[in-house]
């Protein structure tokens, strides 16, 4: 199975290059199954309902959150009335919708669950580790599903590698979101998960962090705020990871990583 991730979609300038470049990449990458994370589509914070829609027209077949699940409020409804929008599994327990499902894609069952970490959050979350160990004890790769996709939604890189060793073997794709900067390390662990600490933003690299340059930088430097934080608005680079799986064991058998457009080195899978 040949599944593309994309990491946090950052406002407008995201929205449009996931809108023009997704079908696309489907075509030419002959992707069975695409999933996006928007945690961040709206703006920066969190992701409407119509933004929803528009990621999933595009080519998404699931759409993940993070932290900024709600902060769009109509997000509490939409979620429990689409299946393909995914909230962190250990967010908390009064949340609408999901963090787990299975998704019949390609005549193939696919685990996509999202969860967030602790180290460096804003707030404190349930343990991450045993919240996926649960998901994957019960539904064994290659037998009870035939690949398995965890986003995993913190800072630090630490708590991301950690869980991409607990997951070695039992998920097809362990791949890191919320740092929004790709990190260089994407590759097969010993027993057969693609890993990657954070996927990267589909955003404006020329920000901090996909936000506008000057306000940050103005807090950076003076320690005073002015303005709200906007997303940057140039040509957004999509980042994240590519990986085709074995269909009989579930297991990653190639990954790439993916950056096209904008203002980043390319990269992509070989055809
Ligand atoms: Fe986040
Ligand atoms: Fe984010």
């Amino acid at each position: 199975m040949r599944i593309l991730f994309l990491g946090d979609v950052m406002g407008r300038a995201g929205r449009t290059a996931v809108a023009d470049r997704l079908p696309s990449l489907r075509a030419d990458w002959k992707l069975d199954a695409v999933v996006v994370n928007g945690e961040n589509a709206s703006s920066g914070r969190g992701l409407n309902g119509n933004q929803a829609r528009a990621l999933l027209e595009a080519g998404a077949d699931v759409v993940t959150l993070g932290d900024h699940a709600f902060d769009q409020r109509d997000m509490m409804q939409v979620i429990e009335q689409e299946p393909r929008i995914l909230r962190p599994i250990n967010y908390a327990k009064s949340a609408p919708g999901r963090g787990w499902r299975i998704y019949e894609i390609a005549g193939r069952r696919l685990l996509v669950a999202q969860v967030l970490g602790q180290v460096f959050m804003s707030r404190t979350y349930d343990d991450p580790f045993s919240a996926i160990d649960q998901v994957l004890a019960a539904h064994p790769l290659g037998r009870a599903v035939d690949a398995c996709l965890i986003d995993i939604h913190c800072e630090a890189t630490s708590e991301k590698m950690a869980m991409g060793h607990f997951c070695d073997g039992r998920a097809s794709v362990v791949v890191g979101t919320h740092t929004h900067v790709p990190t260089a390390d994407a590759c097969l662990l010993p027993k057969g998960t693609a890993f990657q600490s954070d996927a990267g933003m589909c955003g404006d690299y020329d920000s901090v962090i996909g936000m506008e340059k000057t306000e940050p930088m103005r807090r950076f430097i003076t320690g005073m705020t002015r303005d709200r934080f906007e997303p940057a608005g140039g040509e957004a680079t999509l980042c994240g990871l590519f990986v085709e799986t074995d269909d009989t064991t579930g297991r990653a058998i190639r990954v790439a990583q993916v950056r096209q457009g904008g203002r980043l080195a390319q990269a992509g899978p070989e055809a």
